[in-house]
C-alpha cells in the first residue's frame, strides 16, 4: 500500500466527515457524533491547520487525525498543550498501520511547531505504544468522569508534564451541542 500523509485542505472536508462517521459507527463507547466534533474543532480558537492531517492510501483519503490546542490549568498558571481527538481510519483500512503512521507523523509536526505535550481520552491498550502514560501519574486530571487508564498524556519534550499539577481545560467545542 502506498501511504501519503499531508495537511487537510477544505477540499477534504466531505471525505473526512465520511471517514469519521464510518470509523466510529461500530464503536460502543462512541455517541457517533465525532464527525460534528471535527467541524466544531475546525471552527474553534485552538484549531491548528498543520495538525489536521489526512492519510492517503493508494490515492484515496482513508484516515484523519486532529490535534487542537488547549491548556492545562494549575492554581497559578496555564500550560499550553494539545489534545488528540479524534483519529479515524476507514474500517476497511484499519489494523494496517495507518493510524500509527498518522499519530507518529502528528507528533513530529507538533514537536516541530514547538508543542511539548499531548493529552487525550482514549483506548487504554492502544496509545501506550506511542509513549502515552496515565495523566493521573503526572498529577493531571480531567474535568469529567472517565476511567483513569483512558486519560493519557505524552511528553513530546522530555519532562514537559512534570510538576504541572492541574486540570485539563477542554475547549467549548468538546461540549455536546
Ligand atoms: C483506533 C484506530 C485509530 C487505530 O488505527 P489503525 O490504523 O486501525 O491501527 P494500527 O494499524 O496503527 O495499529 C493496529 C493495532 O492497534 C490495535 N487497535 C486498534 N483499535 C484498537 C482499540 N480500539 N483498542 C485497542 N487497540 C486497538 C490493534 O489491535 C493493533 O494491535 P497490534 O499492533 O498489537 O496487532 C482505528 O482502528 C480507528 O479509526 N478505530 C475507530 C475509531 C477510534 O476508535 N478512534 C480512536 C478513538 S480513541
Amino acid at each position: 500500500m502506498e501511504l501519503l500523509i499531508r495537511q487537510e485542505t477544505s477540499a477534504d472536508y466531505t471525505a473526512v466527515f465520511d471517514i469519521t462517521q464510518k470509523a466510529f459507527a461500530q464503536l460502543e463507547v462512541s455517541d457517533h457524533t465525532e464527525q460534528f466534533l471535527v467541524e466544531r474543532l475546525r471552527a474553534s480558537d485552538g484549531f491548528i491547520p498543520e495538525l489536521s492531517l489526512v492519510a492517503v492510501c493508494d490515492g484515496k483519503i482513508a484516515a484523519h487525525i486532529l490535534f487542537t490546542r488547549l491548556y492545562i490549568v494549575t492554581n497559578d498558571s496555564r500550560h499550553e498543550s494539545l489534545i488528540l481527538a479524534p483519529v479515524s481510519v476507514l474500517p476497511e483500512q484499519q489494523s494496517k498501520g495507518v493510524g500509527s503512521a498518522l499519530i507518529n507523523h502528528g507528533h513530529e509536526v507538533a514537536r516541530g511547531l514547538g508543542y511539548s505535550s499531548v493529552v487525550l481520552v482514549g483506548h487504554k491498550d492502544y496509545y501506550p505504544r506511542f509513549g502515552y502514560k496515565k495523566l493521573s501519574g503526572f498529577g493531571i486530571s480531567i474535568p469529567f468522569p472517565a476511567p483513569d487508564e483512558c486519560c493519557l498524556g505524552l511528553e513530546l519534550v522530555p519532562g514537559a508534564l512534570q510538576n504541572i499539577h492541574g486540570i485539563v481545560e477542554f475547549p467549548p467545542a468538546f461540549l455536546p451541542h
